[in-house]
Parts: C-alpha cells; sequence; structure tokens
C-alpha cells in the first residue's frame, strides 16, 4: 500500500495537530497580528498553527502544494489560499507582506537559498521572517525512530539543509536572526499514537519506509510496549526568526 503523502492527510491532520501554545506564543508575540498587517504562511497545510490568527490581520495567504491539505484550511480559516510548490518560488508579488511564517515545512524543500532569496523579496520594509523547524539534536530525541531502521538517516538528511537557515537569512541581508528552542515537551507512545504514524499526520518519515519495513517496525514497537518500554517523541522545535531592513 502507498503511503498517502500529504494529499490524501487533509482531514487526519486536522484531528491530530492541534495548535501548540507555544508555539501560538510567538506567533502572537512575534508577528503582532492586526488589522493593517497582511501574511503569508508557507507549506501552511491546514493552518493547525496559523488557523488561530489568520481573521485577525487585514489579509492572510497560505500557500501550500498539497489540494487536500488546502481543503482543510480553507474550511477552518478565512483568507486567500493557493496551491502551488514553492520549490518554484512564492506565487506572489515582491514587497507585498509584512510577515511570512513557514512551519514544519522547509524539511520538504530542496532549494533553501532559493526559499530565502523568495521570502526576502515578497517582504516589505521592517516585515518579519519567522521558520519554525527542527535542530538536528531535536530529530535525534524522538526515540520511536529507533525501532523502524531508516526513519532516522532520512529525517537528519531531511533537515541538515535547514541548520544552515540563520546563516543563510544573515547572508541574504536579513538583521535580527535570532533562533530559540520551544515547544519543549515530549509525548509519550502508545497504540493509537502509532498507529497514526504512517498517515502523515505525525511524521512524514515514514513514508520512506517499504511496508515490510513499517510491519517489521510495528511488531518491534508492539514487543517494546508488551515489555513496557517508554517510548518518547519529543515535540520541541527550532524558531528561527529575522526582519528585513
Ligand atoms: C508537516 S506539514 C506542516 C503544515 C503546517 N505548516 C503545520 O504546521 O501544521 C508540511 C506541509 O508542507 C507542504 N509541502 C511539502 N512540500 C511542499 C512544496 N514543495 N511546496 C509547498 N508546500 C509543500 C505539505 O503539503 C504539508 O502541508
Amino acid at each position: 500500500m502507498e503511503p498517502p503523502g500529504y494529499d490524501g492527510a487533509g482531514a487526519r491532520y486536522e484531528k491530530v495537530r492541534s495548535a501548540h501554545q507555544d508555539i501560538q506564543k510567538l506567533l502572537v508575540e512575534f508577528l503582532a497580528p492586526n488589522s493593517r498587517a497582511s501574511h503569508v504562511d508557507l507549506a501552511c497545510g491546514t493552518c493547525a498553527e496559523t488557523g488561530g490568527i489568520a481573521q485577525d490581520f487585514d489579509r492572510f495567504v497560505g500557500v501550500d502544494s498539497a489540494l487536500g491539505m488546502l481543503r482543510t484550511a480553507r474550511r477552518a480559516c478565512q483568507g486567500l489560499f493557493i496551491a502551488a510548490s514553492l520549490e518554484g518560488g512564492i506565487p506572489l508579488a515582491s514587497e507585498s507582506f509584512d510577515s511570512v511564517s513557514m512551519i514544519a515545512g522547509v524539511h520538504h524543500i530542496a532549494n533553501i537559498e532559493g526559499l530565502v532569496d523568495e521570502i526576502y523579496r515578497v517582504l516589505k520594509h521592517a516585515g518579519k521572517a519567522l521558520i519554525i523547524t527542527n535542530s538536528l539534536d531535536q530529530i535525534r530525541g524522538r526515540s520511536v525512530y529507533r525501532y523502524f531502521p531508516g526513519t532516522l538517516e532520512y529525517n537528519l538528511r531531511r533537515f541538515a539543509k535547514a541548520q544552515s537557515l540563520p546563516s543563510r537569512l544573515q547572508d541574504r541581508g536579513f538583521v535580527a536572526v535570532a533562533t530559540d528552542i520551544i515547544a519543549r515537551e515530549k509525548v509519550l507512545f502508545d497504540r493509537a499514537r502509532l498507529s497514526r504514524l504512517r498517515s502523515g499526520v505525525l511524521d512524514s518519515a515514514f513514508w520512506c519506509l517499504s511496508d515490510a519495513a513499517w510491519k517489521e517496525g510495528l511488531v518491534r514497537v508492539e514487543d517494546a510496549l508488551t515489555n513496557g518500554e517508554r517510548i518518547e517523541h519529543c515535540r520541541d522545535r527550532l524558531a528561527i526568526c529575522g526582519i528585513k531592513p
């Protein structure tokens, strides 16, 4: 069976990917949503994190390549939603937004340099960029990968690109570039949580597995749970922000 990809994940994603209070706090404090400001959320998915502030902006735009995710976002929040791959740039006019966010999306993008250039281009003077991703240590802290050989290495490869973001933002001309660890939290895996892993709602790293490797991993986890092992999943995130001078 083929893993569903994000296109098929919208409704399921919405059910389990709830807004995290630390991310919400950062969105409000840093982006300062208000009725004179415009905001674009890149790889917005279902707007699980940004949906709550969308109506506070004069203009809120979400861009994502998965129609299924966007369908859910359109139902859940106010805004204009554009289906497009960010590999081809951001399909919006230059200097047209007061702020840009990208949450849990940057590891999907191959051309990080191009992405940073594009974020800079669409921002107005004094525009704010906020990217939320993971450090490699945070990825290593997800102990569930241990039971599915290959998933840790796959994610370390995908997230390696994101580690250069602070220096790329600086090189591009952003000022006040800062990083912070947020959403510090560990959740414990149980059988219900496990069954959602491969549907993409918890971690797309599991899509790299063959059906056989996925089933073998499930058996390992079942055995571990039966033996009373604690399987922790760190939900902490790395926030990177900068301002276009
Ligand atoms: C883990 S989800 C994050 C969604 C949302 N930002 C959130 O915090 O819940 C990753 C999102 O990136 C989107 N995505 C992946 N590759 C993309 C691309 N090349 N261009 C635009 N969006 C992409 C997926 O469709 C998916 O909605």
